[in-house]
């Protein structure tokens, strides 16, 4: 069990324990004012960044490949008492929207029957089910704040786990990430993510620059083998 920013965590064999990494990232997220914001956390492993971003935010959809990190994580929150964190497993964005929608559904759905079921004639609660949730706001299905720390090892045969491996050049995850993130980003939305010396960073920044967005790096660390950076980006308005 970890003691961690006033946490009691724990991790089990194949889920990443938080390091030298995850510690920078979360100094870098401590001045962000998130009251009342949505936050997607990719590949949460612990589930500790999560926590730490539910204590300041509205909501936080945390989400990992690794079904082990997935439960560990909600161990993690439950533990600790949070309620507006929630965990599931999805590579990357694959099943954020399926995610969205089914909060989405199974809220309008209780909403209506709290509301409407005494009152109703049978036939008309799908057609009134079927408009609430057409209605719904199209900024609660994308997020004011996307945080990543990912797996930015280059391929070696000694890096095989999943948490550390970033594929060929350190990059494969990455470039994934680069491409779907800001189609998930509200408008005032900003990504905020790790990266390292060992997976040129500097191709993030100019990614950003070349689809429009601002981004710098907003802390580092050096280390003997390399150097750690968080990177924020955002879409001016
Ligand atoms: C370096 S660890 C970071 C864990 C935690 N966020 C932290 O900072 O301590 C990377 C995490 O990304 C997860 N991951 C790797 N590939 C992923 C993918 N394609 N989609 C979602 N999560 C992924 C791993 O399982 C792991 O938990």
């Amino acid at each position: 069990m970890l003691g961690l920013y006033g946490f009691q965590i724990q991790t089990s064999g194949n889920v990443y324990e938080p390091a030298e990494d995850t510690f920078l990232l979360i100094s870098a997220l401590q001045n962000l004012n998130l009251e009342g914001k949505n936050v997607l956390e990719i590949g949460t492993g612990s589930g500790i960044i999560a926590l730490v971003l539910a204590k300041k935010a509205k909501h936080v959809l945390a989400v990992d490949i690794n079904p082990e990190a997935v439960k560990c994580a909600k161990e993690n929150a439950e533990q600790n008492k949070i309620k507006n964190a929630e965990f599931h497993k999805s590579d990357l964005f694959a099943n954020v929207k399926g995610i969205l929608r089914n909060r989405e559904s199974v809220r309008y759905t209780l909403g209506f029957f709290n509301r409407r079921l005494k009152s109703l004639p049978q036939g008309m609660i799908s057609r009134q089910a079927g408009k609430s949730s057409k209605a719904s706001n199209a900024s609660e299905r994308k997020f004011d704040l996307i945080v990543f720390n990912p797996p930015y090892l280059p391929d070696e045969p000694i890096y095989k786990n999943i948490a550390l491996d970033g594929g060929k050049d350190g990059r494969q995850i990455i470039e994934r990430f680069l491409k779907d993130a800001p189609k998930f980003l509200n408008p005032h939305g900003k990504i905020i993510l790790l990266e390292s010396s060992l997976s040129r960073y500097e191709k993030t920044l100019l990614h950003f620059k070349k689809i429009g967005f601002s981004a710098k790096a907003i802390a580092r660390q050096k280390f003997d083998w390399e150097e750690l950076v968080v990177i924020e980006a955002f879409k001016p308005v």
